[in-house]
């Protein structure tokens, strides 16, 4: 039967790529080799809150049509309107659970008849409230790095709540921040990866340094150095006294808790050597011929706009990649241009109810160096419009320039080529499923170590369950 895991927001199914590979073949081999692991998704969940149809479960439904998937809200699913014995029986046992979640405030405002105000809506809750009714062995969880020091006023409190919640369930929990391009990936992203583990398995966490960099579950498959500041803290009080007062600031780049006492510091990444875990690792390892490429990817100096567009800029303040007129207004003719203005430095006048004020932007690199692992790809990566932030390829110097398709963007995430490529869905869609979605290599090595725990050594009490 395998090592049973239930994948939460699974989105277009990044987790269950890395566990289960695709086809039994492997991310890092770009799915030519087997992967080798014993893992089975025997429930996943998916929805969409912002729109009415859910592409991301046509896509999940259309790759694994025998899934176990489940399309509801997950508030409706587990929420607290349902018995501990209604959300046993909504979700599967299992050994593993995972998922990548969306960054949100935890705190809480008190405690009434009914339970802890304030937790509606917050997805952590849903997933705390899984871990405690089924208390799988395992969970592993992926966020943006800024939920180690979220909130802005208050650092590090949505950790604490979310660590010390967990630690009231038995689990210990050990975290990393990685960025995917340190370890020879093509994508420059940097995520949380948070792995729990319910006392009642063979694996024991360390509060040791060393062990945190190099031996523990994450640290295996991405090792580290100590790298700057360390910090011991001991969480305490309830998530309603954590959310109004957590005294010890931001959490640093990895750490472990054991019981409520947590050791947390600063890395740096040691190369692994002869070790590829991506056959892909620059940006232009990832660039189709530019011939094949459909025209409405490119941005080029002809296409003309129907009407200019004018932008008057603060005087004194040159742009980067745009020369001002006489009356310092930035002028644009084409396409090309609208991409350069955005990219570019600028302090563009503006008029609010207060009067006017200059809205003022630092320069970027109008192109991307394909030399290098890409830069993140975000939600809006997709869409022709011009834009700041979405990725924009050189071709020919001043002259002709491309957006990024979907199968390259498949390919910064490790995804197999053409993944999301369904008859009902735009290829805006296609780069708003790679912006949420993860780089798969990581979850495929930390997968990797972690069955080899479970397989070489002693964790008898998953093992108990494969042999039934
Ligand atoms: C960060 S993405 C995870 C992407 C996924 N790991 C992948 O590889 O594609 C978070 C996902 O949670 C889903 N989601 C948001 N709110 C949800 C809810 N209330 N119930 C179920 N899923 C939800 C979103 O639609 C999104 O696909």
């Amino acid at each position: 039967m395998g090592i049973r895991v239930v994948e939460l927001f699974a989105g277009v199914g990044g987790f269950r790529l890395g566990l289960e590979g695709w086809q039994g073949k492997s991310s890092s081999s770009n799915y030519t080799k087997k992967l080798g692991t014993d893992y089975k998704i025997v429930w996943s969940n998916q929805w969409e809150p912002s729109t009415n149809i859910q592409h991301a479960n046509l896509v999940y439904k259309h790759k694994w049509p025998n899934a176990n998937h489940n399309d509801k809200d997950i508030n409706e699913v587990v929420g607290d309107h349902l018995t501990n014995k209604q959300v046993n029986d909504n979700i599967p046992d299992h050994e593993l659970l995972v998922g990548g979640f969306p960054c949100q405030d935890y705190s809480v405002a008190g405690v009434n008849t009914n339970g802890i105000e304030g937790k509606k809506g917050v997805l952590w809750w849903n997933i705390h409230r899984i871990l405690d009714v089924k208390r799988p062995k395992y969970v592993l969880l992926e966020n943006v790095d800024r939920l180690l020091k979220s909130p802005v006023n208050k650092r590090g409190r949505d950790f604490a709540i979310l660590l010390a919640t967990m630690s009231d369930l038995d689990y210990d929990v050990e975290w990393k921040v990685i960025n995917a391009a340190d370890y020879g990936m093509p994508q420059r992203r940097r995520r949380v990866f948070i792995f729990g583990v319910h006392k009642s398995s063979g694996l024991k966490l360390k509060s040791d340094i060393d062990w945190i960099n190099t031996e523990s579950i994450i640290g295996k498959s991405f090792p580290s150095k100590m790298k700057g500041d360390r910090k011991l803290i001991k969480i305490k009080g309830n998530p309603v006294a954590i959310s109004k007062d957590f005294p010890h600031g931001k959490f640093f780049n990895c750490g472990v808790m054991i019981g409520r006492d947590v050791l947390t510091f600063d890395y740096s990444p040691v190369d692994l050597g002869d070790k590829k875990l991506s056959v892909f690792d620059k940006l232009k390892d990832v660039l189709e011929n530019h011939e094949a490429v459909p025209k409405e990817f490119y941005v080029d100096n002809h296409k003309i706009l129907k009407s200019p567009l004018i932008k008057e800029q603060k005087e004194g303040v040159p742009l980067s990649y745009l020369d001002l007129n006489a009356r310092n207004e930035a002028i644009m003719l084409t396409e090309l241009d609208k991409w350069k203005y955005l990219k570019g430095r600028k302090a563009e006048k503006r008029v609010s109810s207060k009067g006017v004020f200059f809205y003022t932007e630092g320069p970027l690199k109008l192109t991307d160096d394909v030399n290098l692992p890409s830069r993140t790809i975000i939600t809006s990566e997709g869409g022709s419009g011009a834009s700041r932030f979405k990725h924009l390829i050189e071709i020919e110097p001043n002259s002709l320039y491309r957006r990024l398709i979907p199968l390259e963007l498949e390919r910064l995430n490790m995804f197999p080529e053409g993944h999301t490529n369904h008859h009902n869905i735009s290829d805006a869609k296609r780069a708003f499923f790679m912006g949420n979605a993860l780089v798969v290599g990581i979850i495929e090595r930390i997968g990797l170590t972690l069955q080899d725990f479970i397989f070489e050594s002693e964790d008898e009490s998953v093992l108990q369950h494969l042999v039934k």
